[in-house]
């Protein structure tokens, strides 16, 4: 394999390079197809407050923002062979039976109805410090938009926007939490840009960045001009999940007890949480803790090597079917191995106390952000699906991830084991606790592709 490319990364957007950091507010606007002229017009009124190569904002401001486009209005830009050789699961719209959409969550349902992912051309990604600063650059947007002549189109049936802000910050000070009360941060893949060896997970930048096309990392464009062009440009799966906490929550308290019954109910429901996810709520990893949370060991490092049969973390746990570091792969998967996502997503919707439900709209705008869509968002989704890469599943290969997994799906199974030295404990009837509200595959273009794809100076 060629050794890892250094990437210029002043060029890359703020989102390719990490949570915006300072800015706990975030808003998508949604924008239609423009015409190629309008397009132009739009991108270059935005160009001067577009972020890249730092995910900071500069001194003085309060706000930071992203651009990515979508497949049609690209196609309105770019000569027909250079469109062609985009990834064709950027092109097509998302495949929902292979992303495990199934019942409430079909694509049909998406976007609250109010319209289709060919009707999508942009997306504005704003980060800000505060509501004032997101007003603001909010009103930015809105008018060079109004100027091109672009409508907005809104995603929620009442008219509201895509917004999303962090709820209380982890312990320990490390991460912050999401509905259903995990810790979330901790591990995000940490991109090795200058090339070099990282202590911290390093992700290879081809599996972030295109135009580095190779045996191990494929994307597309491939190669040639096409690939020269989009270099250090990235693939952004947005994916919109609704989360039914009063579900998830009466689940912890029916199911906790009885299946650890030496335990008092509050530590079982603790303990089932953990199971479902492979980490304690803190973020205290099982693999590391498996009989209770150590809060300070949240973000080190660990395999499942040691576990095959997920005595300490059950084998179909959210963090081990997305990560199965230290597991035998079979199949397909033993050639591909592990997909590499870098995660920018961020809870949206007021937090839920108790577990009687409120019918407010609550849950994660998901930021997937890859160099291939099909060998890696969508490779994830397939193994969420179906738990069929490893030996370490029942050969039928129909379990799920315990959490983000979609029973309606045809053939999958409900049942989720939890192994211990005393027997196996088991749920029958894993209930949905999410349901997928939108899906769309977007393009973050680095700021030399912009300008060129742009025809901007
Ligand atoms: C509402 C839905 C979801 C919730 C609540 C959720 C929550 C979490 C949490 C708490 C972690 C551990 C974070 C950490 O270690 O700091 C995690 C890890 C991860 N999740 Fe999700 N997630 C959701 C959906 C998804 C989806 C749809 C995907 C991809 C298709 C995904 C992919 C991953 C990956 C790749 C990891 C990293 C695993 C690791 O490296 O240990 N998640 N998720």
């Amino acid at each position: 394999m060629a050794s890892s490319p250094q990437v210029d990364t002043t060029g890359l957007q703020a989102i390719v390079l990490g949570n915006v950091a300072g800015c706990p507010l975030v808003r998508h606007i949604v924008l239609a197809v423009p015409e190629p002229e309008a397009l132009r017009r739009f991108v270059a009124s935005l160009y001067p407050f577009l972020r890249f190569g730092s995910n900071l904002p500069a001194e003085g401001e309060k706000a930071v923002i992203n651009l990515s486009l979508a497949a049609p209005a690209l196609k309105q830009v770019l000569p027909v062979d250079v469109y062609a050789k985009l990834e064709t699961a950027f092109r097509d719209p998302p495949d929902a039976e292979r992303l495990g959409d199934a019942g409430a969550s079909a694509a049909s349902s998406w976007w609250e109805g109010q319209f289709t992912g060919d009707e999508v051309g942009a997306f504005v990604h704003l980060f800000a410090t505060d509501d004032s600063a997101l007003e603001a650059a909010t009103a930015q947007v809105v008018q060079a938009a109004t100027d091109a002549g672009i409508p907005e189109l809104h995603p929620r049936a009442g008219g509201g926007r895509l917004d999303a802000r962090y709820l209380a910050p982890g312990p320990v000070g490390k991460g912050a939490r999401l509905h259903f009360g995990y810790v979330d941060g901790l591990s995000n893949a940490k991109v090795a840009w200058d090339g070099a060896p990282s202590d911290v997970r390093p992700v290879d930048p081809r599996a972030v960045v295109l135009g580095y096309n190779c045996d191990s990392f494929p994307c597309a464009p491939a190669r040639d001009p096409a690939a020269v062009l989009f270099r250090d440009s990235s693939y952004l799966a947005f994916r919109w999940i609704y989360q039914d906490v009063a579900a998830f929550e009466r689940f912890l308290t029916e199911k906790g007890p009885p299946l650890f019954p030496a335990m008092a109910p509050a530590v079982a429901r603790e303990m089932l949480a953990a199971k479902l996810m492979g980490r304690w709520r803190d973020g205290t990893p099982l693999a590391l803790s498996p009989d209770a949370p150590a809060p300070e060991r949240g973000d080190e490092a660990f395999t499942f090597a040691s576990d095959p049969i997920g005595l300490a973390c059950p084998v179909s746990a959210h963090i081990r079917v997305m990560n199965p570091k230290g597991e035998r792969l079979s199949g397909m998967a033993a050639t591909t191995g592990i997909p590499q996502v870098v995660r920018r997503g961020m809870p949206y919707g007021p937090e839920l106390a108790g577990d009687r439900d409120d019918g407010v709209d609550r849950g994660v705008l998901g930021m997937f952000v890859c160099a291939s869509i099909r060998e890696q968002f969508m490779r994830l989704a397939a193994w969420a699906t179906r738990n069929n890469f490893s030996d370490v599943f029942p050969a039928h290969g129909k379990d799920q991830d315990t959490l983000i997994g979609n029973r309606a799906v045809p053939g999958a199974t409900r049942t989720f084991a939890i192994p211990s030295a005393g027997g196996t404990g088991r749920v029958d009837a894993l209930p949905d606790f999410l349901r997928t509200k939108g899906t769309q595959y977007l393009m973050l273009m680095s700021r030399r592709a912009m300008q060129q794809v742009c025809g901007l100076d």
